[in-house]
Formats: structure tokens, C-alpha cells, sequence
């Protein structure tokens, strides 16, 4: 195909996925750069961006008008780094795929030696690291350093293979292993590259080029502590052989956070400040509530954090959703015991039925987002359910 400026001379050997949240003024400088770093290869550019506020899906169209090499993926009422990489691997034809930071933090100069190790067919995928031998992480802060190594550390146990740099958000890989596993992959979250590599079939012939990462100049990072639990939520999810959806498990997760929290508050209360039982408790249980709701509404449901008013309200019927799940725990409980169960295994059951049930009612009551038009036909649809779990 030739087209009349003469820029792209043959179908795209290589793309080059860009995920981005808020990264307008770095558009022109990366894409730029990968181009001069390109020259001779045909590539195509990838932008996928989750309608970031600061415009950048609006200046990345800008430059696709001028440079045909660029194309743009916006998605609407949706965030994740880990489905917009892969969104944007399905949405080219190009049979290599990279992935790559919009802020310039990944060199983008490994690219051709990324390309061409791939090609020789000796590895599935290549990763650029910083953790082996003549990579580096440049000027990080020592705690960003720390925070990363102990993840790097994680991700290899549950890996049981020697990857220097299994978190790295750089690499290039051939469309066929995407192929095979995309629909394997969790998708939830930061970290596209464990996914990948946790998902495969058969364990992908993996190979490192070291590079130095370099500091973000503009903008701002996304990583922060959410981030970080979503990582050992994903390993969890993949250690369990994907049991149970991500979801759950953030919304397990933040139930622990307002357990531990009653539990301080009935001690302060009760022992602490000689509050009768009764009334503690029930100070613990509001607050418990309260903190749980907070936390799932900030880690389990970040993508659809209620806030301002929204978040009031969704406060409280998140208690009413919980007091449904809570009275039919203590039935399911009190009957199982009657019958003979043991207290503990009758505890138990009460507490996961009741758990099941608030995540159920808590999704589509709390934090459902307005149906989709081609959604209310089907509604309620095992369809619109599952998109809720995930
Ligand atoms: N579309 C989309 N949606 N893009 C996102 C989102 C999102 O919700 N969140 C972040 N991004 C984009 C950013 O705009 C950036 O281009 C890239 O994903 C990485 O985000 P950063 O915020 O720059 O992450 P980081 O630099 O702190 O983390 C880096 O190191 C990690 C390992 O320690 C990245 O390279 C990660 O990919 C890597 O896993
Ligand atoms: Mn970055």
C-alpha cells in the first residue's frame, strides 16, 4: 500500500502500543523519538488512552492528522494499564507488538534490537530490563527502588523462573503468543507482563536487553499503593489457578481491612475505654463498615469511585447490602450449627455465604455503572454480571 505523503510505504512489521493516562505534552516527544529510533522499519504507533481529563487523546488525533502512523484508541468510562495494552495489541495487524511507557522512562532505542532479536525465532518474547546485567534504574528514589525490587522479588517466586525484570512495562512479543493467550490473561491491573507470562499455555522462551530506565520529565506516576495490592492480588488470583475473579479478592481483601478495624475499635472501646458490649460492638460495626466501604470504593471499584455526594449515598446503601449479607450470614450460621456443625466450620460458612452475597449486591447496587443501551434488553444478563466481577 503506498500512500500519497509517502510515510507509510508497507503494512506496519511492528507496533508500538502506548498506553496513556494523562500524558499529552509527552505524546510528541515519544512519538518522535521511537520514530528516529524506527527509521527504516515500518512501525505503526498505538496510542490507547482512557479519556484522560488533560486532553491527550485530542492531541494524539492532532498528530495522526500530520503523521499516519499514528493511531488512537480512546476508551470511555474505563481505566487499566493491563487492558489497554491489549486492547491495543488486538487492534493493529502488525505481527510484532510493543509495549512501552508514554514518559519516556523506556528507551526507546532497544526497539530495533528488541525487533530484530524476535525475529531470529530463538525467544517468544523480549523484554527490556533493568534488573540484569548493564541495565540500571538511573536517578530513582531509594523507597520507588525498594517498593520495585520487593515486587521484582515476589513476581519471581511465584514466576519459579530467572527473569531479572518480570514487572518491566517494556517488551515486544509475536502476535502468535498474544494470540494464544489473551483470553487467558486476567487483565486486571498494572502488571501486563506476569499476567502474560503466568498465563501462557506452555512457558514463552523469554530473553532480557538491559537498559537504564530513565526519570519522567512531565506528568505524573499512576503507580501507588493500590497498584502495589493489586500485584499480589493478581499473584494470589494465578496462585489459586483463578479460582476466584480479581475482583473478589480486592473486595475479600478490603473486608480484612474493616475486620482488623472492628476489632481495634471494640478493644479500644470495650477495654479500653470501659464501653458496655453491646454499644461498643455496635460502634465497631459502623465503623467497620464505614472503613470497608472506603476501601472498596477507593481499591475494589477505583475505576468507578463514587464521589462527592455520590459517595454518601452509596455509603449507605452499601450498609443496607451488607446488613442483608450480614443476616443471612448469621441464619446460614445458626442453622448449620443446630445441626451439628462444629462452631467454626458453621462460622465459616455463614462468613463466605455473606461475603458472596454482599459483593453480589454491593456490585449491582453500589457501584453498578449505568447499563449500557445494548446492556437493558439483557438485563439482568450472566453477561452484565461477570463484567461486574471482574
Ligand atoms: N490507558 C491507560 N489507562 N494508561 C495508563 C493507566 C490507565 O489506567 N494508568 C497508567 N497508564 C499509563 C501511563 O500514562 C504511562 O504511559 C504508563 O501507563 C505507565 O504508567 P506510570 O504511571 O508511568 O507508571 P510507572 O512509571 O510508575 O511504572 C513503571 O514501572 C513499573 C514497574 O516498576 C511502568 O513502566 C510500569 O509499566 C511498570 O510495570
Ligand atoms: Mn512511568
Amino acid at each position: 500500500m503506498v500512500d500519497p505523503g509517502g510515510v507509510r510505504e508497507s503494512a506496519p512489521v511492528l507496533a508500538v502500543v502506548v498506553p496513556t493516562y494523562r500524558e499529552r505534552d509527552n505524546l510528541r516527544p515519544l512519538t518522535e523519538a521511537i520514530a528516529t529510533a524506527l527509521a527504516g522499519i515500518p512501525f505503526e504507533i498505538v496510542i490507547v488512552d482512557d479519556d484522560s481529563p488533560d486532553g491527550t487523546a485530542a492531541r494524539a488525533r492532532s498528530m495522526a492528522q500530520a503523521d499516519p502512523r499514528i493511531r488512537v484508541i480512546q476508551r470511555l468510562h474505563r481505566r487499566g494499564l493491563a487492558t489497554a495494552c491489549i486492547e491495543g495489541m488486538l487492534a493493529t495487524a502488525a505481527p510484532y507488538l510493543a509495549v512501552i511507557d508514554a514518559d519516556m522512562q523506556h528507551d526507546e532505542r532497544l526497539l530495533p534490537e528488541m525487533l530484530r532479536t524476535l525475529r531470529e525465532g530463538t525467544c517468544d518474547i523480549v523484554i527490556g530490563s533493568r534488573y540484569i546485567e548493564g541495565g540500571g534504574t538511573g536517578a530513582w528514589a531509594g523507597e520507588r527502588l525498594r517498593i520495585s525490587r520487593l515486587g521484582t522479588l515476589v513476581a519471581q517466586m511465584v514466576l519459579r523462573r530467572p527473569i531479572g525484570d518480570p514487572l518491566s512495562g517494556f517488551f515486544m512479543l509475536g502476535r502468535g503468543l498474544l494470540d494464544r493467550t489473551a483470553r487467558r490473561m486476567s487483565s486486571s491491573g498494572f502488571k501486563i507482563l506476569v499476567d502474560l507470562l503466568l498465563s501462557a499455555e506452555t512457558p514463552p522462551r523469554v530473553l532480557e536487553l538491559p537498559y537504564t530506565m530513565r526519570c519522567r520529565e512531565l506528568g505524573e506516576s499512576k503507580l501507588d499503593l493500590a497498584v502495589a495490592l493489586d500485584l499480589v492480588l493478581l499473584l494470589v488470583h494465578k496462585g489459586m489457578r483463578r479460582a476466584l475473579p480479581p475482583r473478589f479478592l480486592r473486595f475479600l481483601a478490603s473486608g480484612l481491612v474493616g475486620g482488623a478495624f472492628h476489632l481495634a475499635v471494640l478493644g479500644l472501646f470495650h477495654l479500653g475505654a470501659g464501653v458496655a458490649f453491646p454499644f461498643a460492638q455496635a460502634s465497631a460495626t459502623g465503623a467497620a463498615m464505614t472503613i470497608n466501604f472506603a476501601v472498596n470504593n477507593r481499591l475494589t471499584y477505583r475505576e468507578r469511585r463514587l464521589r462527592g455526594l455520590a459517595e454518601l449515598g452509596g455509603l449507605l446503601r452499601f450498609c443496607l447490602a451488607s446488613s442483608i449479607g450480614a443476616a443471612v450470614n448469621i441464619a446460614v450460621a445458626d442453622r448449620l450449627f443446630g445441626l451439628g456443625a462444629s462452631w467454626w466450620i458453621a462460622g465459616l460458612c455463614g462468613t463466605a455465604l455473606g461475603s458472596v452475597l454482599n459483593f453480589a449486591l454491593s456490585s449491582l447496587f453500589v457501584w453498578a455503572r449505568p447499563p449500557r443501551t445494548d446492556e437493558i434488553a439483557t438485563l439482568p444478563s450472566l453477561g452484565f454480571l461477570r463484567e461486574q466481577v471482574r
